[in-house]
């Protein structure tokens, strides 16, 4: 299962790796820690919130913590948590003597209160409640979808074919599927000639996405729909259309994968933001059917789909005659085939 959490994003700048270096250069120690196992809060084993700790010691309390409880990337859960707390956005970016310094006691209540959260198994990016795509920070609230690091790639690649267009006149782009608002407002913030159409199924996501748009001073440029593609076909033709470029990242996950996923994803995420039907392609389908109508000639589209999708695309377009052509495929940096690029025949 390819969709992770966390492990490669943006924002992981101090990593593992790092942390044991700085351990074994004696910048930090890695003590036995006296607390654990300890109190309970909610049910599961915590350290006790009213012992005097320096930042330091909170990180290993809570990457003992998580690990015990089988949380996934504990020490990055517990370095993001602690950060943010901090006010920074990365322990890397604490001066080295703040490690020694003792927490107060309200940051070291909330590093307990967050901390706890993430033992529910909620992904770090919704008990901080923002995370980064690219070069931006978004504000995140369940649920819905977290953007992934694959997602930059989809915006570098159509950034690139945007920027070879710009000059000419401005351009008119439409997201299906905006979750937070990452690939809209990237895109954007990117290009300031640019006006972008954003719709989502979700009504938390339509407004995660405006007030994002709203935080970035991107609103101005963006119209938000309250749109399903599936059910609302004619709507969504007569209100987004028509525009040079569509790209979305679609629920494109095979049905018979959901009950695979992380425990992260499957309890918090919206579903219906990773579910794409029997085959992975039920949206996927509709956004090509309607993409003819929508795109002005030679406009182009850019998908986001699973690694065996594209050459079902490629088939479905050239079998079906949809009007449009299939231009070509790309890998993520993983080397997986994740991304379409199509176009309206002329
Ligand atoms: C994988 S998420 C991508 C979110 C965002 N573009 C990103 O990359 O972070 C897919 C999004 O498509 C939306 N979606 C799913 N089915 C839809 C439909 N039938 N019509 C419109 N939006 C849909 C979901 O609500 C979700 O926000």
């Amino acid at each position: 299962m390819m969709l992770g959490l966390m492990s490669v994003s943006s924002r992981s700048a101090w990593t593992q790796r790092s942390y044991t270096e700085w351990i074994r250069r004696g910048i930090i120690q890695q003590r036995a820690l006296l607390w654990l196992p300890c109190g309970g809060v909610g049910g599961a084993l915590t350290p006790p919130v009213d012992s005097i700790v320096t930042v330091e010691q909170a990180v290993n309390v809570w990457m003992q913590c998580f690990q015990q409880h089988g949380i996934s990337e504990p020490l990055l859960s517990s370095q993001y948590i602690i950060a943010h707390v901090l006010g920074k956005k990365t322990l890397q970016s604490l001066e080295r003597r703040m490690l020694q310094e003792r927490l107060s006691d309200k940051e070291r209540e909330t590093v307990w209160a967050l901390c706890s959260k993430r033992l529910t198994r909620m992904p770090v990016q919704y008990v901080i409640e923002e995370w980064d795509f690219r070069d931006l920070t978004l504000k995140m609230r369940p649920p819905v979808f977290i953007p992934r690091p694959e997602t930059e790639e989809l915006v570098s690649l159509l950034l690139k074919d945007l920027r070879s267009q710009l000059g000419v006149r401005a351009l008119r782009c439409l997201e299906v599927g905006c979750g937070s608002g990452a690939i809209s407002l990237s895109l954007l913030h990117s290009v300031p000639q640019l006006k972008a159409v954003a719709l989502d199924q979700s009504q938390e996501a339509v407004c995660l996405t405006k007030e994002n748009a709203d935080r970035l001073g991107l609103l101005d440029r963006l119209e938000i729909y309250h749109l399903d593609i599936l059910k609302e076909a004619d709507l969504t033709l007569r209100s987004c259309g028509p525009v040079d470029v569509i790209v979305s990242n679609p629920p494109y996950l095979f049905s018979q994968d959901m009950e695979s996923l992380q425990a992260e994803i499957h309890r918090f995420e919206d579903h219906s933001a990773l579910d794409g039907g029997l085959d992975g392609m039920s949206v996927i389908r509709q956004i090509l059917t309607l993409a003819p109508r929508l795109l002005t000639d030679e406009g182009r589209m850019y998908l986001e789909v699973d690694p065996r999708h594209p050459p079902h695309i490629k088939g479905l377009v050239e079998e079906s005659m949809l009007g449009l052509q299939y231009l070509g495929s790309h890998c993520d940096f993983t080397n997986r085939l994740r991304f379409c690029i199509l176009q309206k025949r002329g």
